[in-house]
């Protein structure tokens, strides 16, 4: 068996620590930045023994960066349309992760695609979460490309970052159905407590492989 393999649709997932000493994270959001607070409630919770170093966002109003307040966790603004090239946007970002001593980058609702120099300088320790079961409905609009297709059943995937989009190491998956009625933001919402589920179990997981 591989050390980190996929797991099952709908996991068990584990409350105990995954490993002894305590993850660094340095989560990137652009949103909303709900599963960022899921990962900062697991950790509270004892579900993750982790500690979150720092939040990156890159739009100046992204909710996440209120929530960082409400949790005590810094914060830091590095907004990609102050850079002209994405790999100077991902070299500012390396440097700030390195600077707050991050090990595992989280991107969580992170809308930018990574560049080389993120991706070296964080050798399969970046992990993504997609609303969709991947391989299918990868990018933006995953959502309403699921529900266009017809599918019955979507979910949301955890995953290593590589450089094509959407498609490193599949690390977890739950499965979502879509019901008759769906439009993109109820399907998201059910998506959305899976995320929060299997976003920090994922985490866990991946460290202790
Ligand atoms: C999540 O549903 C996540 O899967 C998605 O953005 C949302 C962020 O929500 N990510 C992508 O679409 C990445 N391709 P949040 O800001 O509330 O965590």
């Amino acid at each position: 068996m591989n050390s980190v393999s996929p797991s099952l649709i709908s996991p068990d997932i584990p409350t105990q620590p995954q490993v002894s000493t305590p993850l660094k994270l340095g989560i990137m959001a652009s949103g909303s930045g709900s599963n960022f607070e899921a990962v900062a409630q697991a950790i509270q919770n004892g579900q993750l023994n982790a500690q979150i170093q720092v939040l990156i966002y890159n739009n100046p109003d992204a909710y996440a960066a209120v929530r960082a307040d409400k949790w005590n966790i810094k914060s830091v603004l590095i907004n990609h349309r102050d850079y002209k090239y994405r790999k100077d946007l991902d070299k500012q970002i390396v440097q700030t992760l390195r600077s707050h001593d991050v090990e595992w980058v989280i991107m969580a609702g992170w809308m930018r695609l990574a560049t080389q120099t993120l991706i070296d300088a964080f050798p399969d320790k970046i992990i993504n979460i997609h609303p969709s079961l991947l391989p299918s409905f990868k990018g933006v609009g995953a959502i309403e490309q699921a529900i266009e297709a017809g599918v019955k059943i979507t979910g949301c995937t955890v995953h290593l970052v590589c450089l094509e989009m959407d498609s490193g190491k599949i690390l977890m998956q739950a499965a979502v159905p879509v019901l008759p009625d769906d439009n993109p933001d109820t399907l998201h919402t059910r998506i959305q407590i899976q995320e929060h589920r299997i976003l920090p179990a994922a985490i866990g997981l991946a460290a202790k492989g």
